[in-house]
């Protein structure tokens, strides 16, 4: 019986919709297995400039630390875009991966066998496609500085820096290989390194590291082939691990052999966690997915992404592997019983609602 605190941070646009959805499956899970889980509801991104004036207080970080997890939806929208905007909903997104130290993305990328027709990639060549995509959270060139714009004699100007450091690197390639040792022991590692300096450095310690870990096949792709070789042949990946910018573009790419965005989960960790639960890490979840203004309150939102990320915290956060599994077979039944939010919906097919499919998939971990 144990007890557990978490942050819950909705956001803004569908965030607090799959975030609601997120909360059903946890409640379903707390009653199954006897836990509590203390929640705290805080707002961020555009909600909280609205309210506050920043996307993030400090407060608010705090509060984060001091928990077990932090719970996030999206961040952003129309009404916060203004490039001349001083204040940035994705601020809050940043400080917070960098404040409580994220430095592990981890997004994983599974192709439900009863979704393969959902998108536009050939059913066979998604056959057997499970990789994780490791992503660099809290370097290169969200955060690398100088980052400024500015007004010169001959025109205005702009920087972004591209900056890692070996720590950085190895740290994040060593989450890598630990993750590889517990899967199929296939390592790619993907950078750029024909034209950057960091990827030069990068694929110089991966190199390295591969001589500790020679239990694990490693490769290095860069990562415009990398980008190729997603859609040409996915099912080649197990591992891939790459620097922040590299890593939030393929992601969205490799969301495509899912068949929607709405079905890639996220853990961004602080540490190495371990797949059975005995070692945890502090963490964030969230969805891969953005606020979709477009669709927000319209109970169109797919909220698997959400749940998923629910369950890889239980997992890595909470130490609760066995809980975990019960949310995954969860999604596996509902999908396979058919039920569709409109993005995955095939012609002819009859579309849940967010609200429907969270309170399926609750009821299926209530069922376990
Ligand atoms: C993601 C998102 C964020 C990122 C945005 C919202 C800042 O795209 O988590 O993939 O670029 O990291
Ligand atoms: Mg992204």
């Amino acid at each position: 019986m144990a007890q557990f605190q978490i942050v819950v941070l909705p956001g803004d646009g569908i965030g607090p919709e799959v975030v609601d959805e997120g909360l059903r499956v946890l409640e379903a899970v707390s009653q199954r297995f006897g836990h509590t889980f203390n929640l705290t509801q805080d707002l961020v991104g555009g909600a909280a400039i609205d309210a506050y004036g920043i996307a993030l207080r400090p407060e608010t970080a705090e509060l984060c630390r001091k928990s077990h997890a932090v719970i996030w939806g999206a961040v952003g929208g129309p009404k916060w875009d203004d490039p001349q905007a001083p204040v940035r909903p994705e601020d809050g997104l940043l400080a917070i991966r960098k404040g409580l130290g994220l430095y592990a993305n981890l997004r994983p990328v599974k192709v439900y066998p009863f979704l393969r027709d959902a998108g536009p990639i050939k059913p066979e060549v998604l056959e057997g496609v499970d990789m994780l995509v490791l992503r660099e959270l809290t370097g290169g060139l969200y955060f690398g500085l100088p980052k400024k714009r500015w007004t010169t004699q001959r025109g205005r100007r702009g920087v972004d820096t591209m900056r890692y450091t070996e720590l950085e690197i190895e740290r994040i390639l060593r989450v890598g290989f630990e993750l590889a040792r517990s899967r199929r022991k296939r390592l790619t590692s993907v950078d750029k390194a024909n034209v950057l300096e960091t990827s030069r450095l990068w694929r110089q310690i991966a190199q390295e590291l591969s001589e500790e870990y020679s239990d694990v096949t490693v490769d290095h792709l860069l990562v415009d082939n990398c980008a190729m070789q997603l859609i040409l042949n996915p099912s080649r990946f197990d591992v891939i691990v790459t620097e922040n910018t590299f890593g939030d573009i393929l992601t969205d790419e490799a969301s495509v052999l899912a068949g929607s965005m709405g079905m890639l989960p996220s853990a961004s960790l602080a540490g190495v966690p371990s797949h059975d639960g005995r070692r945890r890490a502090r963490g964030m979840y969230e969805p891969i997915h953005g606020t979709a203004p477009d669709i927000a309150g319209q109970g169109k939102a797919n909220p698997i992404a959400m749940v998923l990320s629910v369950a890889l915290m239980l997992r890595y956060s909470l130490g609760l592997p066995g809980e975990a599994d019960a949310v995954d077979k969860a999604v596996d039944k509902v999908l396979q019983d058919g039920l569709r939010t409109p993005d995955l919906i095939t012609p002819g097919g009859h579309a849940a609602t967010t609200n429907q499919m969270g309170q399926a998939l609750a009821d299926a971990v209530a069922a376990t």
